[in-house]
């Protein structure tokens, strides 16, 4: 007896996969518009300065490798908490989780809302990140997507959104990408974010942000303008927030899980639920990457390092996308859509083919879907990147 006869293959990573092919290509003018990770001009991975800094502190202050609590640092939490949703949020009704990194916090989301009997049905955006629908499902939640980007005429199908959240069953969950949508880079307005907020209120629709980039759009402190407004108007909102990007601590899995509850009495309890899935999954979360941040954002003069540390990575971000947008306009291609959207990435619009093309006849690599991580470009490489994609068939 053979007892994994029934097991069968299962499809390769869209993102780690194609990283994977990226490493493995031999052509040393290869270019990784793929996974999403910052990169320096030089095209090099890059740890911030304050995050080597704080490092060489967690080394020298903690002795120890003992547990963490089940739901984390607390002051660690209380710091990202005060980071995603403002100083002002209301610190009865907020349970905080410390997870392991911005997916350990999605799962455990999906899993609290349905060992719980909260709601059946999650709304995810069309596009998005390719891990949102498996996560959702795996933990038993029915996936069902709302219209959100068009990639031809790269706009926001706004109208088209509204209308379909408008029709979703009472107290089903929406997944709400909270600023630099992934795939997109095609964010709401604030007052779009104001008019969604009371139809999602009158609908009944339960929010939940997934926050892996903020600090990449624009300042931190509106980067966060949905989260923090959300928090205030309903009754309860749950919230998923990586440090993945923003402190470049990708494999450290840093991240964390926020409830805000609609009164202290629930939100006890629900934090009581919140820390059995935790302890039943992973059992408590790792420190290193938290002892950093704590390091950091309990410092004013590191804080304030970090602050001006992402500004630079913001502001090379937009540099590229507008030299890339001038270099395509003299190629005679308007790609003046690309210089709007914010954060890592942009939805090319480039069909499976074309983007299979690219990689087999230029080294050129990003996701089937045509996502490319604009950190990937760089004054080095984008007369070459110019140069296919506007000899593309
Ligand atoms: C991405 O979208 O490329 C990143 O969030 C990395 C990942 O885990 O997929």
């Amino acid at each position: 007896m053979n007892w994994l006869d029934s097991v069968i293959e299962a499809p390769v990573d869209p993102i780690f996969g194609l990283n994977t092919r990226f490493v493995e290509d031999k052509r040393p003018h290869k270019v990784n518009l793929g996974v999403g990770s910052y990169k320096t001009e030089d095209l090099q991975s890059y740890i911030m300065p304050v995050v080597l800094k704080a490092e060489q502190l967690v080394l020298k202050k903690y002795i120890d490798k003992e547990y963490l609590p089940i739901g984390g640092d607390p002051i660690y939490g209380a710091k990202a908490a005060e980071l995603a949703l403002g100083k002002d949020v209301d610190k009865d009704r907020l349970a905080i989780i410390q997870t392991v990194g911005g997916e350990g916090a999605l799962r455990l989301g999906a899993e609290f809302l349905i060992r719980n009997n909260i709601c059946d049905t999650i709304a995810i955006s069309d596009p998005t990140w390719p891990n949102h629908p498996p996560t959702f499902t795996s933990a038993g939640l029915k996936v069902v997507t709302y219209p959100y980007h068009d990639k031809e005429t790269h706009q926001l199908l706004w109208e088209p959104m509204l209308e379909s959240l408008k029709k979703l069953p009472k107290k089903s969950a929406v997944l709400l990408h909270a600023c630099c949508h992934n795939p997109s880079g095609c964010d709401l307005s604030e007052s779009q974010w104001i008019e969604l907020a009371n139809i999602m209120l009158e609908h009944e629709l339960l929010p939940f942000f997934d926050c892996a980039y903020q600090g990449f759009g624009e300042h931190e402190s509106k980067d966060n303008f949905s989260m923090r407004y959300f928090a205030n108007k309903f009754p309860v909102v749950l919230y998923a927030y990586s440090f993945s990007k923003n402190f470049g601590l990708y494999a450290e899995r840093t991240g964390a899980f926020f409830l805000i509850g609609k009164n202290p009495e629930t939100t006890k309890k629900a934090y009581s639920q919140l820390l059995t899935v935790a302890r039943y999954s992973y059992s408590n979360p790792p420190c290193h990457g938290a002892r950093i941040v704590k390091e950091v954002l309990t410092d004013e003069i590191m804080t304030k390092e970090w602050h001006d540390q992402i500004k630079a990575m913001r502001d090379r971000i937009a540099d590229m996308r507008k030299v890339f947008v001038q270099k395509m306009k003299a190629k005679g291609v308007d790609w003046s859509f690309f210089q709007a959207d914010k954060g890592l990435f942009t939805l090319t619009g480039l069909s499976k083919n074309q983007v299979e093309e690219l990689i087999q006849e230029h080294a050129i690599f990003m996701p089937a879907n045509g996502r490319i991580n604009v950190a990937g470009i760089s004054h080095k490489n984008c007369d070459y990147i110019v140069d296919a994609f506007s000899s593309l068939s």
